[in-house]
């Protein structure tokens, strides 16, 4: 195996990045440049991603971005093994801008473009930072995806559960948005719980004891949007948000126990290793309750380092690479997907999504 070296586009939804990764030939991964441009201030009016203010930001400025991921890398296009684009799941304008350019410089610089699955790149970011072997289990929380995944390598990520309503992101920004708070909701809602009871609110415990390794937070949202309702005293607010990051905490970590169980029982209690990825992971409370259900069920704790928690373009590079690596490559053929679970056979034995429904993203 050699070398390869890898430029990573990432669009599908309020981040224009880009990124340039190294695979030694032993497999050792180098991060050697990883731009982020954030759209924040542009949806923040609006308390939530515009998908068409998305699309038009990701234009203005992928070239800048591409041209400075290269230019810190220190590596030129002719440096390049290939050329790796999130493909979806996503919002789809912002998709087709990113895997537009990839196909675009593919082939002008007669380089292979691999098109890839947005959730296999989070499910591979804790390999940008650590020497994590296959398998694992993986909890990715983020704005649009809550899932529970058992990753054995490229290709081979098998999806345990998932949330049949809105993402554990999600739920974050909407209570947040409830009660008054900034966009995005989580950082803000971690910030006023600071120091609040998180037992003051009894908050519904969807799920509980069910079987199965599913998520839903809809219950949860109405509740605490009634909650909020009328309270303006800043204690009773601080007392709520602590509330609603306790009960999100606590239902990321029963269901994640249950699939640990699950897990071990089937893996003999060996390669008994637990990563958590997404925008979610930043939050320490939640961090906190992941590491004490490792701690219970004899599980190695690994979250990537906040920056590759939240989207960036290094593990779409990294996920491109790993690809590259076996010889998946894709045709400039390769469509822009809305939807696309990263386990086909799994989604639609189970879906989530139902149509007419609001449902989960993937
Ligand atoms: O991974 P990410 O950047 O984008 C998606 O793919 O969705 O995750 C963003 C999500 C948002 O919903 C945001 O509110 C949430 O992660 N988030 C947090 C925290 N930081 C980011 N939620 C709770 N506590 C935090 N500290
Ligand atoms: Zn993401």
């Amino acid at each position: 195996m050699t070398t390869l070296t890898v430029l990573g586009l990432e669009t599908s939804c309020d981040e224009t990045a880009a990124a340039v990764v190294r695979r030694g030939a032993d497999g050792r991964v180098e991060v050697l440049s990883s731009i982020i441009a954030s759209q924040i201030a542009e949806h923040a009016p609006y308390g939530g991603v515009v998908p068409e203010i998305a699309a038009r930001a990701h234009v203005e400025s992928i070239d800048g971005i591409v041209a400075r991921a290269l230019s810190e890398s220190g590596v030129g296009w002719d440096g390049l093994s290939g050329i790796a684009a999130t493909a979806g799941p996503g919002l789809v304008g912002g998709v087709m801008v990113g895997l537009s350019f990839g196909k675009a410089a593919a082939l002008a610089r007669g380089l292979p473009l691999i098109a890839v699955n947005h959730l296999e790149g989070h499910a591979l970011s804790a390999r940008l930072a650590d020497d994590i072997p296959y398998p694992f289990l993986l909890l990715l929380v983020s704005g649009g995806h809550c899932q529970l995944l058992e990753v054995a390598g490229v290709g081979a990520c098998r999806r345990l559960g998932s949330t049949i309503d809105d993402a554990a992101g999600e739920a974050f920004d909407k209570i947040a948005k409830s009660m008054g708070l900034g966009y995005p909701g989580g950082p803000a809602l971690e910030r006023l719980a600071e120091g609040g009871d998180p037992e003051r609110f009894p908050l519904p415990r969807a799920l509980l004891g069910r079987e199965g390794f599913d998520f839903s937070f809809s219950g949860l949202k109405t509740a605490a949007a009634r909650a909020a309702e009328g309270l303006t005293a800043e204690a009773d607010r601080r007392d709520l948000a602590a509330s609603v990051q306790f009960a999100i905490a606590r239902q990321l970590a029963e269901r994640t126990q249950r699939a640990m169980a699950d897990y071990a029982e089937r893996h003999d209690g060996r390669d008994l290793r637990f990563v958590v990825a997404g925008g979610v992971a930043a939050n320490t409370v939640v961090r906190a309750r992941l590491e004490q259900a490792c701690a219970a069920h004899g599980f190695s704790f690994h979250a990537p380092p906040l920056k590759y928690c939240t989207d960036n373009a290094a593990m779409i590079a990294l996920a491109g690479a790993e690809r590259l690596a076996l010889g998946l490559v894709d045709g400039l053929d390769a469509p822009a997907r809305p939807r696309w679970p990263l386990d086909a056979a799994a989604a639609s034995a189970n879906p989530t999504h139902v149509p007419g429904r609001k449902g989960a993203k993937a």
